[in-house]
């Protein structure tokens, strides 16, 4: 059977390139993705003194600074708030100066979350314009050490913890993060695999405790080669679209992180058939193949609970919703607010310009399934996730939709409109 197999996972790329940076030998990366995202994380780090050298064979080769360079850099973050958290940390560890800006909706989005806590070491970071938004400025450590932090988020986020993680890591300083719930968790799963210091604390509830232990004084990162496993939050909008137009969909060499595959778990509990198999693991990462046997689906019970693994697909599971048997109800979403665009009020916007039934609260949305005939003009708001989801629900030949800017996939899933395209003409069953 034909496969699909999609570029790298954006998270787990930016993660791959940051600890690149870090390593004591060259690395070789494959299979990164191509999408705006990661190539702004790429061209920061280039611009920090990391050299990329693309093989021959596709590969790119990551060669850490010998030092890090102390003439403040400009960097731009453009629209990835993974690109401008992760740098932070980044940077705080290593001590350098630099002056972090992003785009006008990276500008909108809170930095306090991680800003907070790696002043909480020492790090000598300041706002330029507005308190808690970009740009910031990064004053160079000049003497000392940075102080052990245990910081308690109030957040699950894993752009709050891998920023802590990596100024412990940068910096040989012993970090512990807690979270409410545990969050994508593939930076803890590549340090594990190069054998640092980590410790997953257990607890008594649901919350989350990981802890670069005072050992992390004298470790240092190996070299690695690395395979970055297919984005599982692009696999699902093809998963969707086969869905919505009753094709089977077979997806290989794709991440199976159980932190991120709870749009999987939530399809499944809809009552749609759709299996996964993990064959092999890097660097910790399960990576295996999804495939979808379309058929009827109800709606989905989408809680706090389920927030951290489905994070990012929540705009794809909204736009499901208005096919799904009966109603959706989603909360404890309030984060999503904060994502590339305020997601909840772009969805419930949308949805209603379509003619769907749709109640926005505070932390979510409940939405009505309707098997009428629906259409009208698409808002994407310049976010990626919300431009695709609307996309893909255009592939229901009874929905006619117009998005306003189809292009911003750029930023995460660049070939998007081309493997949909594939999924559509039925060259991959
Ligand atoms: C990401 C973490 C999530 C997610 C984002 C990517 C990461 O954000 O929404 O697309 O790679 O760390 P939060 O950390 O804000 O939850």
């Amino acid at each position: 059977m034909n496969a699909i197999r999609l570029a790298g996972d954006k998270s787990i790329s930016h993660r791959a390139l940051i600890l690149a940076s870090l390593a004591e030998g060259p690395c070789r990366l494959r299979n990164l993705p191509a999408s705006a995202d990661v190539d702004a994380s790429r061209a920061a780090l280039e611009a920090m003194g990391v050299q990329f050298m693309p093989a021959r064979d596709e590969s790119l080769i990551v060669i850490s600074p010998e030092s890090w360079h102390s003439e403040s850099v400009q960097l731009s973050c453009g629209n990835s708030g993974t690109t401008a958290r992760l740098l932070t940390g980044l940077l705080t560890g290593v001590g350098a100066p630099a002056i972090l800006d992003g785009d006008e909706s990276l500008r909108s989005r809170p930095m306090d979350r991680v800003v907070y806590p790696l002043q909480s070491m020492g790090g000598r970071i300041s706002y330029l314009e507005k308190r808690d938004r970009l740009p910031i400025r990064l004053d160079a450590r000049t003497s000392g050490a940075l102080r052990v932090l245990r910081y308690r988020g109030r957040v699950a986020s894993a752009q709050v913890k891998s920023a802590v993680l990596l100024a412990g890591l940068a910096s040989h300083t012993e970090v512990e993060v807690w979270e409410p719930r545990l969050s994508r968790d593939h930076l803890e799963l590549m340090l594990e695999a190069l054998g640092a210091p980590l410790v997953s604390e257990p607890t008594e509830d649901e919350s989350a405790r990981v802890r670069l232990s005072s050992d992390v004084s004298d470790y240092v990162l190996p070299a690695f080669d690395l395979e970055i496993p297919g984005d599982i939050s692009s696999a699902s909008f093809l998963i969707a679209a086969g869905l919505i137009t009753g094709r089977p969909v077979r997806v290989e060499g794709v991440g199976l992180n159980p932190t991120r595959t709870g749009f999987l778990d939530l399809l499944r509990s809809s009552g749609v058939e759709i299996e996964q198999e993990v064959t092999t693991h890097r660097l910790g990462e399960p990576v295996g193949t999804v495939e979808l046997a379309p058929g009827a689906f109800t709606g989905f019970e989408i809680g706090a609970e389920h927030m951290p693994s489905v994070l990012d697909e929540i705009p794809l599971l909204a736009v499901l919703a208005v096919r799904a048997g009966g109603r959706t109800r989603i909360t404890g979403a309030g984060e999503l607010r904060l994502k590339e665009s305020d997601r909840l009020a772009a969805l419930a916007v949308n949805l209603r310009n379509l003619g769907v039934q749709v109640e926005e609260t505070a932390d979510g949305l409940a939405i009505e399934g309707t098997d009428a005939p629906l259409s009208g003009p698409i808002r994407a708001f310049g976010d990626h996730r919300i431009a695709m989801a609307f996309s893909v629900l255009d592939c229901d030949p009874r929905i006619e939709i117009e998005v306003d800017d189809p292009g911003c996939a750029r930023v995460s899933y660049p070939e998007f409109a081309a493997d949909l395209e594939r999924i559509l003409s039925g060259a991959v069953p």
